[in-house]
């Protein structure tokens, strides 16, 4: 594999990153920290632009998969309070032999605790899980609006609270729609650097993903690939094939040039390594636009205004 990388992600490779003697496994190490593209934020830390999810990873299974994606050369996991496994996110990263500082780790706060003296304690659970004295960015997971009264600021403000002590050095939400952030902005002084929202071709979020843009919040894609239903479109696939690429790598790749952070899941290694070559091609403006007509506003996941879920 020969990966190479630039923060200007439209742009195709240069040549300097030819694979180096090495082990493989160093390899893709020496690599990883070339391959990943930062994005900026608002607070002015880095994020890689790529990372690794690990929704309905099995928490018994999380610790091979976060191992299996740190050697393949991912340095951006994405996980969550919900998903019960961020104990294993951090068992994985000790056993991958990757420094902590490597990584960037993103944890999200669980539905049952917007409360401010709750989402402290679940805070602190958090860090005891991963047995770090720091979350690189954590975000609010959902913004619940028919729950707590409608009150997700005061969520947000204890969120701030964590970045003034260090133990989160970025902030940020999940699934917030242009109003909800429209409040934060109205009600507090601090705006999210993230705001990680449902992004594939079949629901491209255009219109909020330019709100973000225009009040310096950072988007990042979740289920990037639709959970798999995009990969058998045959517009698709015809790009793939003039690429010589496979569908999932275009669409990562579509998302990666529109300049969003993508983190795709996978427990299967062939495709852990297929998600993350994707910095040796590029779609060409028409590619661009003829992915960008495939949008059908079609989610797969729940409506934030109307969600309301709180897990036993
Ligand atoms: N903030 C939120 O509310 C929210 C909601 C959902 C997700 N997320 C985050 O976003 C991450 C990604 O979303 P997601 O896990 O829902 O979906 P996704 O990344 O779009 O898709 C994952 C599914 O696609 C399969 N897959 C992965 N790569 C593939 C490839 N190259 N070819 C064919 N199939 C492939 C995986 O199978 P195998 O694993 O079996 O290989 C898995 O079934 C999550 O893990 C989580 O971190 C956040």
């Amino acid at each position: 594999m020969c990966f190479s990388g630039s923060p200007d992600v439209g742009t195709t490779p240069s040549e300097k990153s030819q694979p180096k003697e090495n082990p493989p496994h160093m390899t893709e190490h020496r690599q990883a920290s070339e391959a990943t593209p930062p994005v900026t934020l608002n607070d002015g830390h880095t994020i890689p632009q790529l990372g690794f999810g690990v929704f309905q990873i099995a928490p018994e299974e999380t610790a091979a998969a976060t191992r299996q994606a740190l050697e393949v050369g991912y340095r951006h996991i994405d996980t969550a309070e919900m998903y019960r496994n961020e104990r294993g996110v951090a068992e994985g990263i000790r056993q991958s032999g990757v420094p902590r500082s490597e990584v960037f780790v993103t944890s999200k706060l669980n539905n049952g605790f917007h409360r401010p003296d709750h989402a402290r304690r679940a805070f602190e659970q958090t860090l005891a899980e991963l047995s770090f004295d720091y979350v690189d960015l954590f975000l609010i997971h959902w913004p619940l609006p028919t729950l707590y009264g409608g009150d997700f600021v005061s969520t947000w403000e204890v969120l701030i609270e964590f970045q003034k002590d260090g133990r989160a050095r970025s902030i940020g939400v999940s699934n917030f729609l242009a109003h909800h952030l429209d409040r934060l902005a109205a009600e507090t002084d601090v705006v999210p650097a993230v705001n990680q929202i449902e992004i594939h071709p079949y629901f491209a979020q255009n219109e909020l993903r330019r709100y973000d843009a225009g009040h310096g919040v950072a988007t990042e894609a979740w289920s990037p690939i639709a959970q798999g239903r995009v990969l058998d479109d045959p517009v698709i696939g015809e790009i793939a094939q003039a690429l010589g690429r496979t569908p999932a790598q275009v669409v990562l790749r579509w998302h990666l040039q529109r300049g969003d952070i993508v983190i795709p899941k996978s427990v299967t290694l062939s495709r852990v390594r297929e998600n993350f070559a994707l910095f040796d091609f590029a779609l060409d403006d028409g590619q661009m636009s003829t992915m960008g007509t495939l949008d059908r506003n079609e989610p797969t996941g729940p409506d934030p205004d109307t969600f309301a879920y709180i897990p036993d």
